[in-house]
């Protein structure tokens, strides 16, 4: 009996492969279901995508199984995958996230790119560069890790996300080479500080747009999404605050949401902005704006 018992135990268990295509199953309706499925199964079993198909036919053990499918509700649900797991891939690297932070878009590496590019163009080094609203430190992380003698200042207005930063330049060995605090926009950087950079992927949705926003979307703060009345309040202030802290021929570039490449154009022209340059994304909008302060 005892041994009967055991025996129907162990034929509970499920193996690696049942509950992959179980999470496949139950994720359906994501465009990434099996991928996904995968990702929380690796996060759970602490063991990489490689292993999990050459470990295919082991069993997991009953409170692994519990804990993925917990997961698998939540996903179901709409919380996005890099809050369940706590990680995010940005340029090649790894990020801690939490909801304290948005989870670092793909579409935001151009804006790292382009700046590494001017950033190499520019005649004086090294530079001296401020990011706006960092996060989860993705941005100031990357561009210190390619840029190896600059010197960074990272601010934003949480003090939450600023600890996940913090984290992640510990976690890259990178934390005494990028000065984070909090402040509003330059609220607290001293009056006579200049930088040659300042980089910024802004908040930039409409504050009308943000109800009809994913689930997903909309478990991020709403601090790092909302633009204001016309999604371009943070742009506007951006602009106009750059200006007292760049050195002259100083670049601002930074990040636009959908459809606002003319009026980030303008806005910098009338506010003595020169050779401004614009990136679209891979697929084909309008993604950067920059440009160079009078000198
Ligand atoms: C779109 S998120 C970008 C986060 C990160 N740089 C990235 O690209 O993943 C905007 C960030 O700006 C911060 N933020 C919003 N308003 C701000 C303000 N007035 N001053 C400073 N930071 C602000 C938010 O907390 C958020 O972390």
């Amino acid at each position: 009996m005892e041994e009967r018992h055991k025996k129907s135990k162990v034929v509970k268990e499920k193996t690696i492969g049942d509950l992959i295509f179980f999470g496949h199953k139950e994720l359906i309706n994501k465009a990434s279901s099996r991928i996904e499925a995968e990702m929380l199964l690796s996060y759970v079993t602490k063991q990489n995508k490689l292993s999990l198909y050459q470990n295919w036919l082991n069993k997991v053990d009953r409170s692994s199984e519990f804990r993925y499918k917990q997961l698998l509700k939540k996903r179901a649900k709409g919380v996005p995958l890099s809050y369940l797991t706590n990680k995010r891939e940005f340029f090649a690297l790894s990020f801690f996230v939490n909801h304290h932070t948005l989870i670092p878009r793909h579409e935001t590496e151009i804006l790292v790119e382009e700046t590494i590019a001017q950033i190499k163009k520019y005649p004086i080094q090294p530079v001296k560069l401020i990011e706006i609203g960092t996060g989860s430190g993705a941005i100031s992380i990357a561009l210190a890790y390619h840029c190896s003698d600059i010197l960074i200042d990272a601010l934003d207005i949480s003090e939450k996300a600023l600890e996940v930063a913090k984290e992640n330049a510990r976690n890259h060995h990178l934390l005494h080479r990028i000065h984070f605090f909090q402040s509003d926009l330059f609220s607290k950087v001293p009056e006579q500080r200049q930088y040659h950079f300042v980089v910024s992927n802004p908040p930039y949705i409409p504050n009308e747009q943000i109800p009809s926003l994913s689930k997903e979307v909309l478990s991020e703060p709403k601090i790092a999404l909302d633009g204001g009345k016309d999604g371009l309040e943070v742009i506007r202030s951006l602009i106009h605050q750059s200006k007292q802290y760049l050195v002259p021929g100083g670049c601002l570039v930074f990040e636009i949401g959908y459809q606002q490449k003319q009026s980030a154009l303008k806005l910098m022209k009338e506010s003595g902005f020169t050779n401004l340059f614009a990136k679209d994304d891979l697929s084909g909008i309008p993604r950067i704006i920059g440009g160079f302060l009078l000198s």
